[in-house]
């Protein structure tokens, strides 16, 4: 089976999946324009920090390609990028790896002219390079943070001699972080796939992840896929899990990792965080250096984002037969609530929370895992 992927590319024709549509329809979107690459990152048909950060600098690749191949090809320079690239920055405010992607293109760039690369040709060339290196480089590195943080997780289960369940771990995880929300293998999920590759998962337990279900859609569908143990449960149910199964980890995913170890993730990754402490669980978060913003000191700083009333207010999936209409295969998407619900102020939808370092256990890059050492705070000096 060929893997899971969000994107494919071939030449300069970029593909998404539309995750809108997943679990029930694979249907591979092209991406032809920079504004289709914005509109696919803001309506979430791509989603997953390291996923959008690809997406985008492939669509600058794209066009920076197509504009060589103009006859005769026009004068590049920073000024036709520019633009672009702030364009790109706007679509998604949380997750660092898109403006960590976009400053390393602007950086390119600027190291180029000034080292006095004259040929507009040849500049254009390197930043198509670097602008695919972003997306290419990204499934080795979470290989890479895998098994470090596994590794990390077995040792510290055996120092603490802790119990398994038939020699095996039982995590749980939140929002999907897999081959969907990267360009290959995942991050907090890469770490639950490598356990499950080396015989040490008994179970992977998810939450849906309401109200966009990244849970309950993609996570499911990947773990399934796999063929990995695997367990949904609402996200009310994190505390009930905790009381009555022995989960030796939960572990997410980042959008954005602050100096100290504060990290923004999918909304619910706090109230997990919270039940894991009160259940002396340890808390992992698994993500690749750039998402660790060094520039911001703490969470506070991290810019929230705030998605649409309307979709809090919907589910979407196919219909089922225990539904009275429905032989119908086809995409459902469900209001459940009133019709007349107030959607300007009747309806609180944040996409993501923070969760503060003095909750998280471990935080895992492709450069090792940090630990805090008792400290309240993290020193992610050597892991950056
Ligand atoms: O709103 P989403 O689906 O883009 O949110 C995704 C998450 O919160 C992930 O946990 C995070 O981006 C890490 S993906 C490897």
């Amino acid at each position: 089976m060929t893997p899971l992927t969000s994107l494919r590319t071939s030449e300069d024709e970029i593909e998404i999946i539309n995750q809108l549509l997943l679990p029930h329809t694979t249907e591979w979107l092209p991406i032809n324009s920079i504004p289709d690459a914005y509109d696919a990152i803001k309506s979430m048909k791509i989603r997953g920090a390291p996923a959008i950060a690809s997406l985008a600098s492939l669509s600058i690749a794209q066009n920076l390609s197509r504009v060589l191949k103009e006859s005769p090809p026009p004068k590049y320079s920073g000024a036709h990028l520019d633009p672009l690239l702030d364009y790109l920055f706007t679509s998604r405010p949380t997750a660092v790896n898109l403006g960590a992607a976009i400053k390393r293109l602007r950086g390119k760039l600027d190291l180029l002219v000034k080292n006095g690369w004259e040929d507009t040709r040849a500049l254009a060339q390197e930043i198509i390079k670097e602008a695919r290196l972003v997306a290419d480089e990204d499934v080795d590195r979470n290989r890479l943070m895998s098994k470090h943080g596994a590794e990390w997780l077995l040792a510290d289960i055996a120092k603490h001699e802790k119990e398994l369940e038939n020699g095996k771990t039982n995590v749980l995880t939140v929002c999907n972080t897999g081959s969907l929300a990267t360009s290959g293998y995942g991050t907090a999920l890469g770490l639950i796939t490598h356990l499950f590759e080396t015989g040490n998962l008994n179970n992977a337990y998810y939450t849906q992840t309401a109200p966009y279900h990244q849970g309950s859609r993609l996570t499911s569908f990947e773990l399934i896929s796999l063929g990995a143990p695997s367990v949904m449960i609402c996200d009310t149910m994190v505390g009930s899990l905790f009381q009555r199964f022995n989960i030796h980890a939960v572990v997410v995913g980042a959008d954005r990792i602050a100096k100290n170890g504060d990290t923004a993730n999918k909304i619910g990754t706090y109230n997990a965080a919270v039940l894991a402490a009160r259940h002396k669980i340890p808390f992992i978060v698994v993500a690749p250096v750039s998402t660790v913003d060094l520039d911001i000191p703490n969470g506070s700083y991290i810019p929230i984002e705030q998605r649409a009333a309307i979709e809090a207010c919907l589910v979407r999936g196919a219909l089922h037969p225990i539904s009275p209409a429905t032989t119908d295969p086809a995409q459902a998407v469900v209001m459940m609530t009133p019709s007349n619900i107030d959607l300007v102020s009747g309806v609180y939808n944040p996409s993501f929370d923070v969760t503060p370092a003095e909750l998280i256990t471990a935080i895992v890059t492709e450069k090792g895992v940090a630990v805090k050492d008792g400290a309240a705070e993290f020193d992610l000096s050597s892991i950056v």
